[in-house]
Parts: C-alpha cells; sequence; structure tokens
C-alpha cells in the first residue's frame, strides 16, 4: 500500500517535532508533501528534512488551502488561536483531517466549526494522543472487563511541574487567557477527553475553583529586577530563575523546551534570547493570567464522578489516575507505566486456611493483606510489534505514534472508500471542550455549570 500522502500548515514544535518526525520514522506510512510555515528558519529546515520541492512550499495556511487539493490528507498544527480557518477550508476541500488540540479555542467557534465540517462530511481526527497510549489503553481494557466492579469515581492529576508551567503559563505562549485559551482547555482537555472516554457517558453537571496565587508581583523577592539576566539578588534560591533553567540544566537539551526559547539553541543565542525575548522575564513580573492550581468535579449520570486537579506546583511532570470501584480500585502513574489492581476480595481460590496472620498495624495501615493485588506495566514500547521496529519514540508516553499509526490506518481505509473512524473524532472533542468551557465559567463565578449537550 502507498504511503498516505499529508500536508501539514504549522511546521513548528508540534507540527516538525511529532509528525513531521513521524514520517521521517515511517516513510513507508506517510509522507509530508506540502508545508505552510511563515517562520524562513522553521521552513528552511522543515522542507529541507522532508525534500519538500518549491511547488509543495507556503508561506500561510491560505496560500497552502487556495491550491487544489495537494494530498489526501491535512495536518494542522498551527497556535490555538488560528484553528478555525485552516479547519473548516480543509474540510471544505476534501481533505481527511487531524487537527491539533484545542480543536477550538471558544465555544463560539466549537459551534461554527461543527456545523461546518458537518456539513462538509469530512473525516476529522483530533489529536487527542493520551487516548492512544498503552498506558491509558490498559485501564481502559479493566473498567471495560469489570475488573473493578462498577465504576464510582475516577481522580486523574495532571503534574504539569514548577518548570513547565513556568515555561508555558507564565512566561510563555499560553501565559494570557484573553490571547490564547484557558489553561484547562490548553493543557487538559487531554484529561477531560479522557474521563469522558473511561466512564463513558455524557456528564450532567461541572464545576470548578482555582486562581493565579503565586505568580503575580506581590510574591516577587525583594529587588528582583524584570529579567533575570539583570542581576537578581534571588538568584540562588528562585527555582524560576531562568539561567539555570535554560543555560545550566538543559544544557545537554537542543529541543523543546529549548527550542522554544531559541531555535538556535548553542550557549550564546540561548544567553542572548533570555536577556531580550519572553523566557528571561522574572516570573513575578510577567503578564500572565492563567491560574496556577485548579480543580474540576463532572458529575455523571448514576452518581458517578470524576476529579481532576492540574497545577504548577509539582516535581514531576506527568498524571496519575486512581480509580475506585463497587469491587476494587485501579491506581497508576503515566510516566512509569505503572498500574496496580487492586480487588476486594482474595484471589480464586484461595481458602480461609490460607490467609496470612494478619498484623494489627499492616491491616490498619493498607487494609486486608490477601485482597488480590498485582501491577501491570504499561509504558511505551511494551508493545512487542511496536518495539521490534526500533523505530518508535515515547513522546506523550506513546501516544503520539500511536494516534500516527492509526490516522494513517483508518486515512488509507477513507481513500479506499470504506467506512474511517477514529477513537478521537469531532464529536468526542466536542465533549471534553464543552467541559473545559463551563468549567471555566464555573470557575468565575463559584456555581455549578449543568451539561445539556
Ligand atoms: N496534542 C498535544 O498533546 C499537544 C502538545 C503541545 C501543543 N499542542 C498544540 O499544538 C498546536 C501547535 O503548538 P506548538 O507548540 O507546535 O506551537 P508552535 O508555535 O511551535 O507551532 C505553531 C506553528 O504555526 C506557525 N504558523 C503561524 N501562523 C501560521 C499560518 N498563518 N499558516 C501556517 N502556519 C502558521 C508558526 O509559525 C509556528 O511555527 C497548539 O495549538 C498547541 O496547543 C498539542
Amino acid at each position: 500500500m502507498s504511503a498516505v500522502t499529508l500536508s501539514l500548515v504549522g511546521a513548528g514544535h508540534r507540527g516538525a517535532e511529532s509528525y513531521g518526525d513521524y514520517c521521517l520514522r515511517f516513510p513507508e506510512r506517510a509522507r509530508v508533501v506540502a508545508v505552510a510555515e511563515p517562520d524562513p528558519v522553521r521552513m528552511q529546515q522543515f522542507v529541507d528534512a522532508h525534500r519538500i520541492p518549491p511547488e509543495g512550499q507556503f508561506r500561510t495556511w491560505e496560500d497552502l488551502l487556495a491550491q487544489p487539493r495537494l494530498s489526501d490528507a491535512l495536518v494542522v498544527a498551527t497556535p490555538d488561536q488560528l484553528r478555525d480557518g485552516p479547519v473548516v477550508t480543509g474540510a471544505r476541500k476534501g481533505y481527511a483531517l487531524l487537527v491539533e488540540k484545542p480543536f477550538a479555542p471558544t465555544e463560539d467557534q466549537l459551534d461554527a466549526m461543527s456545523a461546518a465540517i458537518t456539513d462538509s462530511g469530512a473525516f476529522v481526527g483530533v489529536a487527542h494522543v493520551l487516548r492512544y497510549t498503552p498506558f491509558y489503553r490498559t485501564v481502559k481494557d479493566l473498567i471495560d472487563q469489570g475488573t473493578v466492579g462498577r465504576l464510582i469515581h475516577i481522580d486523574q492529576t495532571e503534574d504539569i511541574g514548577y518548570w513547565h508551567f513556568a515555561h508555558s503559563y507564565v512566561r510563555g505562549n499560553w501565559r494570557r487567557q484573553d490571547e490564547t485559551t484557558p489553561m484547562l482547555l490548553a493543557k487538559s482537555c487531554h484529561d477531560l477527553d479522557l474521563l469522558t472516554w473511561l466512564i463513558d457517558e455524557p456528564a450532567t453537571s461541572v464545576s470548578s475553583a482555582g486562581s493565579l496565587t503565586h505568580f503575580t508581583r506581590q510574591h516577587a523577592p525583594a529587588g528582583a529586577p524584570a529579567r533575570c539576566t539583570d542581576g537578581c539578588p534571588a538568584a540562588e534560591s528562585c527555582p524560576f530563575f531562568a539561567p539555570r533553567l535554560y543555560l545550566d540544566r538543559m544544557k545537554n537539551h537542543p529541543i523543546w523546551p529549548v527550542t522554544a526559547v531559541t531555535r538556535d539553541t548553542s550557549p550564546e543565542a540561548r544567553l542572548r534570547a533570555l536577556q531580550e525575548g519572553p523566557y528571561g522575564r522574572c516570573v513575578y513580573h510577567c503578564d500572565n493570567t492563567q491560574p496556577d492550581h485548579q480543580v474540576v468535579t463532572i458529575n455523571f449520570p448514576g452518581g458517578v464522578i470524576a476529579t481532576l486537579r492540574i497545577g504548577a506546583f509539582t516535581g514531576s511532570n506527568t498524571r496519575t489516575i486512581r480509580l475506585l470501584g463497587s469491587h476494587g480500585e485501579i491506581s497508576g502513574r503515566l510516566d512509569t507505566g505503572e498500574i496496580e489492581v487492586r480487588r476486594f476480595l482474595p484471589a480464586a481460590g484461595s481458602g480461609v486456611q490460607d490467609w496470612p496472620r494478619w498484623d494489627r498495624d499492616a491491616l490498619g495501615r493498607s487494609g486486608m493483606p490477601d485482597d488480590e493485588t498485582w501491577t501491570i506495566s504499561a509504558g511505551p514500547g511494551t508493545d512487542p510489534d511496536e518495539a521490534a521496529t526500533g523505530r518508535e519514540s515515547d513522546g506523550h508516553a506513546g501516544g503520539d505514534d500511536g494516534l500516527m499509526h492509526e490516522f494513517v490506518e483508518q486515512v488509507q481505509q477513507w481513500k479506499a472508500g470504506r467506512g474511517a473512524a477514529l477513537p478521537t473524532e469531532l464529536r468526542d472533542a466536542e465533549r471534553s471542550h464543552r467541559i473545559a468551557f463551563a468549567a471555566e465559567r464555573s470557575r468565575h463565578s463559584g456555581q455549578t455549570v449543568g451539561l445539556t449537550r
């Protein structure tokens, strides 16, 4: 079967390092034949790496989509605010679409895009990559097999990590809600998507709390200048001191987030970027408006509840999950891929006479010592087929490759006139995005918000 051909709009971090990189590793599956990118340096690096001829090179998405259809599929990896134009035009042009999250930055745009796409009949996949990870697929299978009985509560956490939060939500592109999207949508629409997928029911209401508590002027160390590079007296004690992060601790790290600071990752270029650009600013003297910690509670039919906690104040940069069921519990951590399952009964076949002597303290601390308990390793690279290729990447814990494998396969089906379906299509994105918009209304109003669709 010939490779699926792709046109890419936005050859930035996601476009080049995830989708572009996938095509370089799996050329027999997908190939980029056209690209739109206004940044000349990014454009040159991308067209060189993918050997795209001049007739496949465009400055903007408008220029690319003014042409007759150039490929099977269009990948939209533009900034959050630049979604509706390429998505709706691409759908009308007859491309199969893979759209970065967030699918739409506002609810009005979501409504308009949804209507236009439905009219066009286009095949649209949304990049909710976590559903394609071995970790969350295993969790979903455990729920669907009834391993812990009836699901009662899911508690998901997203530990953004102090350095990542400072990079993206204090100094960087997502620091202002009025210029981009709420942090909940930008960072955690994946988590909202996971929760609705795992529970598999439409949510009925949502409430949320959270605010910007720390990254404000009033918490600036005495005498801290506007830029870290201007002789900050708190350099030694501040975890967010930019030269330590980008010049020292990330010294041997020439990819994101350093490439967001400067495309030239030499020490001299990094220092210059910190002296002149946004990433050298003191985190207490920025124009950021995103909350730095937030909790969301989502109610589902039958009393099932999901809670999500996100925030800046963690060392780790990962997700954890705990599922409480009527007959057991599951807990897991995405970065290690470790999942522990515990059922509220001894393993079948173990008789009363086999029970270990119960130590009173142990019972008090960790419950019945003979509950059936086991662990599963479900990190990236645990799929023997993929591991055998030696080409897989662990981007988003294997979710980036998982999404692309499935998208490419479905585009082949679609080209052949057979029904194509992805686990994360428009209707799925609508569900998670509507919860995010409602949660933000709740956070500002202090009221629980009902969900009708
Ligand atoms: N799925 C995920 O897990 C995930 C992870 C990170 C980011 N994202 C999303 O991916 C999107 C891209 O993020 P990024 O980090 O790659 O940002 P980025 O800024 O690195 O890349 C965006 C690119 O779009 C280009 N662009 C701007 N205007 C354009 C136009 N008119 N036509 C064509 N290209 C244009 C920019 O020059 C830039 O190179 C964002 O919406 C972001 O929220 C998704």
